[in-house]
């Protein structure tokens, strides 16, 4: 790919939403409804590399029937979000390991790398362009959505030859409807999310399509969200629909599934390790069966399991349903060190504590 940073084209939107419109919208801040007057849009021709890079006014793609995402869902995304400090700021959490996540998935799906330089000059412009449409009200922030598809029209099966990376961004609330209430969790038995060798580890949309069952699945059990066990032996717990898992015992340690392949290596995780670390909390990224979690939270030795990520932040997992039965955690109640990290790692993606890691990035 081209080395040299990309220069944006800047238009303007020239009929952006209302301020009253947007005000009025902000009062009652859901996930992923509502999106703002702008897009990033880079394009990726094969020969050229990629090339017009601008930020324009949200609107949709003309896409050909034959475009081959359609067909072959070669298409990757990214999740982050845009803070508006207490003192003012606008500010992104780590931003470069979305970056690098980004041309991870890129390449297991054969798909070109964009430069860390312009994918981060792409969510800047737009956080820039669109700043006051990040939310102010605790809990509230700027999701930002930055993803990849093959736009060639052409029907064969092989990477396509044309590309289209674009960042849109929306204003959100808290990802659960019951806000900060401990979430209940449904063990798949039928379906599993990534098997060894397959594409757990890469953000792509043909996961999210792939786990869409097993969610429903959970909702009609009354359930929250979907929690898969591995694909070969259908024992280990490894993750989410849409989050890693974390689980706190007796003594003070932490397991949490290690990154094998099979599971998204998860940016929250990775920031929460560091945090408990930190702390002198022990913590050990190893494989935990479903059979061990149901026997620790009998024996009492489970004390809190909670389920992290960029949309979801920190939700403690108060209930556990299987078919045989269901079980609570920590008496259906927020434990002390899921609060704890929670507090930790928003204090620093909301710039109210010392950002000792450098993990704020001010636009
Ligand atoms: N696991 C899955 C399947 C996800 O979709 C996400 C969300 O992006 C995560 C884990 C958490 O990753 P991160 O903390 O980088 O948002
Ligand atoms: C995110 O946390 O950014 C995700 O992509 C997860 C999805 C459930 C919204």
């Amino acid at each position: 790919s081209n080395s040299a940073p990309l220069s944006f084209d800047i238009k303007p939107n020239t009929n952006p939403m209302p301020e009253t419109d947007r005000l009025a919208a902000f009062e009652n801040l859901g996930f992923g409804t509502l999106f703002t007057d702008h897009m990033a849009v880079i394009r990726w021709s094969e020969g050229k590399g990629w090339h017009s890079a601008e930020i324009t006014a949200r609107a949709p793609f003309p896409i050909d029937p034959a475009a081959s995402v359609l067909h072959y869902a070669q298409e990757i995304f990214e999740g982050m979000k845009a803070y508006r400090t207490a003192d003012g700021r606008a500010v992104l959490f780590r931003p470069e390991e979305n970056a690098r996540r980004f041309n991870e998935s890129a390449r297991r799906m054969a798909m070109p790398d964009l430069p860390e330089a312009d994918f981060l000059a792409a969510v800047e412009k737009l956080v820039a362009i669109d700043a006051k449409w990040i939310p102010k009200a605790e809990g509230s922030s700027l999701y930002l959505r930055p993803f990849m598809f093959a736009s060639e029209t052409f029907l064969g099966v092989r990477p396509s030859k044309e590309y289209i990376f674009c960042v849109i961004a929306s204003p959100v609330g808290p990802y659960f409807k019951g806000g900060a209430k401990p979430v209940s969790i449904w063990v798949s038995q039928d379906y599993t999310r990534a098997a060894p060798g397959g594409t757990g580890a890469a953000k792509c949309g043909g996961n999210y399509a792939a786990s869409l069952v097993a969610q429903a699945e959970a909702y009609a059990k009354g359930c929250d969200q979907v929690v898969f066990l591995d694909a070969a032996e259908h024992k280990w717990v490894e993750e989410l629909g849409g989050m890693n898992v974390f689980f706190v015992m007796e003594d003070g340690s932490i397991v949490t599934p290690p990154l094998g392949g099979t599971i998204l290596p998860g940016i929250t995780r990775k920031s929460l390790i560091a945090l408990a670390r930190e702390e002198g909390v022990t913590v050990n990224e190893k494989p935990y069966s479903f059979d061990e979690w149901k026997a620790d939270a009998a024996s009492g030795r489970l004390k809190e399991a909670f389920a992290c990520g960029t949309a979801a932040v920190v939700a403690a997992i108060g209930t556990v349903k299987y078919p045989q039965g269901e079980f609570q955690i920590g008496g259906g109640e927020t434990g002390p060190l899921t609060t704890r990290l929670r507090d930790a790692l928003v204090g620093i993606q909301r710039g109210q504590s010392n950002d000792r890691h450098g993990w704020i990035h001010v636009i």
